[in-house]
């Protein structure tokens, strides 16, 4: 008997919020509508011409790439047709976009990074969209930033598509994680893995090494560490550059994974609204955990909707271990 996304999330707001309108499940099928779409594109990458720049720059000064834009531009049509949709954030969109709704229909804020990874794109490495839902705050007369500057403890959901051997939709609603993998016979996420848990420690970290010698303290000490087996087993190192790939196995195999401050990125390079927040939520709802070095990712009082903030995420050992050195 299969289980679709749809019906998944249908039984937990059922189970959850009894007598809900199914407002929610609506707007999920429009994320998966949209990364259905986006994953359509990405199979057919090198045919359609759509791989390779798209000549422009986004918000982050980066070259944006063809599948960036298309990205995003089916997110934003296919959430902005939802009317729960109050405000929308991307990671390509300077501004948030705004939906004039009344707040009682209008409830939603969503966050996303449309296409993760985009530099990969042309050489056929995974890549992935990344989204994170809250309520409009009550007070939602606010400017739309307002509504999008939410700490993290208070998303409703979060979850992440990642386009790789097979294209797979992991999400969480506060009640667990769960897989979805998508079936391209019958065009639907189907339930594959049912209460994901990231293990209690693992065999991998996961961090670009060419930015090593510019780690401040105490990362250094930290990836001596696990490289000398200090922490009683051996690690090796994996890093696709492609946040949401690089998470997904720490999701499901255990270690860590880390981006530290360098020296052109004093903050980080990742984002924490819709990089950070999202797979932070997911971490800690499968066991895990998420601090930017120092502070839980879930507890920062977002002040910019592009604002970075420096990203570590994986099993309690092995963040448990950095945290020792980092609150000597
Ligand atoms: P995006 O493609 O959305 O801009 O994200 C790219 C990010 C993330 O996917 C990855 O972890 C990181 O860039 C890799 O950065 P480095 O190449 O500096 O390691
Ligand atoms: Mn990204
Ligand atoms: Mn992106």
């Amino acid at each position: 008997m299969i289980v679709t996304v749809q019906q998944h999330i249908a039984q937990q707001q059922e189970s959850l919020y009894p007598g809900a309108r199914g407002t929610f499940s609506w707007l999920l099928s429009g994320i998966t509508l949209a990364t259905k779409m986006i994953q359509a594109r990405i199979r057919r990458a090198g045919l359609l011409d759509v791989a390779g720049s798209a000549g422009g720059t986004n918000v982050q000064g980066e070259t944006q790439q063809k599948l960036d834009v298309y990205a995003n531009e089916a997110l934003v049509h296919c959430l902005g047709v939802r009317d729960a949709v109050a405000v929308l954030v991307s990671e390509e969109n300077e501004e948030p976009v705004t939906f004039d709704r009344a707040p009682e229909t209008g409830k939603y804020v969503v966050i996303f990074d449309p296409l993760d990874g985009s530099s990969n794109i042309d050489v056929n490495v995974s890549v992935g969209t990344i989204f994170s839902i809250f309520l409009r705050p009550e007070a939602s007369g606010g400017p739309p930033h307002a509504a999008a500057l939410q700490q993290g403890s208070r998303q409703v959901a979060a979850g992440y598509v990642v386009y790789g051997s097979s294209t797979m939709f992991v999400y969480t609603a506060g009640n667990g994680v769960f897989g979805f993998t998508l079936d391209p016979n019958i065009g639907a996420f189907v339930l594959s893995h049912e209460h994901l848990r990231m293990p209690d420690y693992g065999h991998y970290y996961s961090v670009n090494e060419a930015n090593a010698g510019k780690f401040p303290a105490p990362y250094p000490e930290y990836l001596a560490q696990l490289r000398d087996g200090a922490l009683g087993r051996e690690y090796s190192s994996r890093y696709i550059g492609s946040l949401v790939a690089d998470f997904h196995r720490t999701l499901l195999k255990g270690g860590v994974f880390l981006y530290p401050p360098t020296r052109t990125h004093a903050q980080g390079k990742l984002r924490l609204l819709y990089e950070a927040n999202p797979l932070a939520f997911i971490a800690e709802q499968a066991g895990g955990l998420a601090t930017d070095g120092q502070t839980r990712i879930l507890d920062l009082q977002p002040t910019g909707i592009h604002q970075r903030t420096p990203f570590l995420t994986g099993s309690r050992q092995e963040m448990e271990a950095f945290a020792r050195l980092a609150l000597r």
